[in-house]
């Protein structure tokens, strides 16, 4: 059934333009692909930067003997074979950095407006310039990852290891060794999430800038599996130490805008309201929006809680060698 036409007006969409036939007489140039693309250089240019010093931070943990990695999986104990494995790490940081830094922006954007921020305009800008930029990073993550397979694959036939280690890295549920075989499907669900949701956003044209909204949130759950695969599978933050407690922190204000933004929406259309009063949701949707309030007041407090009681999941470093590892390259 067609829901009747709410009496509340919309507000125009805040993407930085007006959909097809919007009628207001005004037309803005719509944000392009290729635009952002080249607009996002500085801002990618920065994240290499980044990926470069956390790359030099890593290399030189493992040669002063505090890698958690070597920890972990003593036969990676040597930066100069498993310098694309510290690559890949690399950019997984970069990659989660960057995701936190637009969900953060994204958040700020449609939630409650705040004086004493930088134009509209810009902050869009950069939300779309840092989210092209996330998806490089992360696609470069899982890159390198396979470039680190392919290396240390010791089978003479080219074909049979850039398959192999395409399969490994991109195909879901191809991976088969220890953690990887969930922690690596949740980071691909991130990759493969993150490419539609937020390219969607230059043919929203076509497919109407409601449903393109509407998709725009599942966003969220790109961020969420990305710290997920993280916790799970990062031997950097493996152990319960300072590194997780970190991470965990982090979540935080992400939790926290997440709360305000669902409280106190931009866009009027969204706020709670009073269930079936004339233009407010009607009990359903009510019912859906007051969930996810609480749902998000609940990680709020969650993450607190962890954050605060140190029970973050991370193990507890053994006097030796462990006995087994995430995932086990000596055997290839
Ligand atoms: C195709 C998808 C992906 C694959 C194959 C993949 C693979 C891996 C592997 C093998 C590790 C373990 C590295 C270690 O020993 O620490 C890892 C860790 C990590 N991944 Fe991913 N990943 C994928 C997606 C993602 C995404 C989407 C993000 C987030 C933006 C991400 C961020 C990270 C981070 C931050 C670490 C921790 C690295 C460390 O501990 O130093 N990954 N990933």
């Amino acid at each position: 059934m067609q829901r009747p036409a709410s009496p509340v007006p919309e507000e125009p969409d805040r993407t930085g333009t007006r959909e097809a036939g919007g009628g207001t007489g005004r037309r803005e140039s719509a944000p392009r692909l290729r635009g952002d693309l080249r607009a996002a250089i500085p801002d990618a240019s920065a994240a290499v930067g980044v990926t470069a010093a956390v790359f030099a931070l890593l290399w030189v943990r493992m040669e002063t003997g505090t890698s958690s990695t070597a920890a972990v999986m003593p036969f990676m104990d040597d930066p100069r074979a498993y310098w694309m494995y510290l690559l890949s790490q690399a950019f997984g940081w970069s990659a989660l950095l960057w995701a936190w830094g637009t969900v953060m922006l994204g958040l700020v954007l449609s939630g409650p407006r705040a004086v004493r921020l930088p134009p509209r305009r810009t902050l869009e800008r950069w939300h779309r310039t840092t989210s092209l930029t996330t998806t490089a990073l992360m696609f470069a993550h899982a890159l390198m990852f396979a470039a680190e397979l392919v290396r240390h694959d010791t089978r003479a036939a080219w074909a049979a290891r850039l398959w192999s280690a395409f399969a490994d890295s991109f195909v879901p549920g191809w991976y088969d060794s220890g953690t990887g075989q969930v922690a690596i499907p949740i980071g691909q669900g991130a990759l493969y999430l993150a490419l539609p949701l937020g390219l969607l956003f230059y043919v929203r044209h076509r497919i109407g800038a409601r449903t393109w909204r509407r998709l725009h949130r599942f966003v969220l759950a790109v961020y969420v599996l990305s710290v997920w695969h993280t916790l799970l599978y990062g031997t950097n933050v493996w152990y319960g130490e300072w590194p997780r407690t970190v991470l965990w922190l982090l979540q935080i204000p992400v939790a926290l805008l997440l709360v305000l933004r669902l409280a106190r929406p931009a866009r009027r259309a969204e706020r709670l309201g009073a269930p079936g009063r004339p233009g407010g949701p009607r009990l359903p949707e009510w019912a859906v929006r007051a969930l996810g309030r609480l749902t998000a007041a609940a990680v709020v407090a969650g993450v607190l809680a962890v954050a605060i009681s140190g029970h973050d999941g991370g193990r507890t470093r053994p006097a030796g060698p462990p006995a087994s590892a995430p995932h086990d390259h000596g055997s290839e």
